[in-house]
């Protein structure tokens, strides 16, 4: 009886707070610079920087109420430099790679226009990924770890627990669109 109790608060603390989980959306609320677990918060100065709900809030957001950044540099809501000087332009590849090695999942469409208007080829060639198409083996629990897709996702760029996003493509094995 009071195994089964317990069972019961544990469903309802997991249904109210959510599983913990890497990758997960890191600020959605936009918490205050004092709270943020980086700025210390006894520092007075802090109270001269910008508040990120001010800087953040009026950006356009994803489902997790993360800052959808595509959107923002599509909407040229912000025009990030390309080095210190802002003189150089970056190498934009425009071609996209469909990965296909998702099982039941829709394909995974890797865009590189995306990715180059803000890297540079070698944050990821040759690491983590080789320049070959399909010449990478890259399981989700890895990309759910930190690594290949991960070592970004969830970390800089948004969570890989917003699964359409990258697996986008559908094809005749995969659900039907749920987004
Ligand atoms: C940041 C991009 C990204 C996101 C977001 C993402 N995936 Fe993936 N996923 C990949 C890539 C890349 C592969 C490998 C495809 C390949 O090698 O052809 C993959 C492969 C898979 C595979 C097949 C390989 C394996 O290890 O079983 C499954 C299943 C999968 N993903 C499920 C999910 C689910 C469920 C979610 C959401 C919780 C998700 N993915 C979110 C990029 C992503
Ligand atoms: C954010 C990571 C990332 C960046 C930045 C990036 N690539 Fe890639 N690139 C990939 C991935 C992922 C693949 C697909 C690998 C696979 O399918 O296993 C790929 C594949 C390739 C391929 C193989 C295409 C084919 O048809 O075989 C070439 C060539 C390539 N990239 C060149 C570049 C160049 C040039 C740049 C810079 C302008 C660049 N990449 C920037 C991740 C990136
Ligand atoms: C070196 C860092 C890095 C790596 C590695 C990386 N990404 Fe990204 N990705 C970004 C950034 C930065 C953005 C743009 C900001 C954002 O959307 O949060 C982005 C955006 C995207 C978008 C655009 C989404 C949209 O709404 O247009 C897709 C799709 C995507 N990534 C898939 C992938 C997949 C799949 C992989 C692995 C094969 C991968 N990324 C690896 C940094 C990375």
């Amino acid at each position: 009886m009071i195994r089964i109790g317990l069972l019961w608060l544990l469903f309802v603390a997991v249904g109210i707070f959510g599983l913990p989980r890497p990758g997960m959306a890191k600020d959605p609320a936009h918490v205050p610079l004092a709270k943020d677990g980086l700025h210390d918060s006894a520092n007075k100065s802090l109270e001269s920087l910008q508040k990120p709900a001010q800087a953040l809030g009026t950006f356009p957001h994803d489902r997790l109420g993360e800052v959808n950044w595509v959107e923002a540099l599509d909407k040229n809501l912000i025009n990030p430099r390309t080095d210190k000087e802002g003189k150089q332009t970056m190498k934009v590849l425009d071609q996209d790679i469909i990965m296909t090695n998702t099982r039941a999942m829709p394909h995974v469409r890797f865009p590189h226009a995306t990715h180059t208007r803000w890297l540079d080829c070698t944050n990821c060639h040759p690491k983590p990924f080789l320049p070959v198409a399909k010449g990478n083996v890259v399981p989700m629990n890895s990309v759910l770890r930190g690594e290949f897709c991960g070592a970004c996702h969830g970390r800089v760029a948004f969570s890989p627990f917003i699964c359409e996003r990258c697996h986008s493509v559908l094809h005749p094995g995969s659900p039907k669109k749920w987004w």
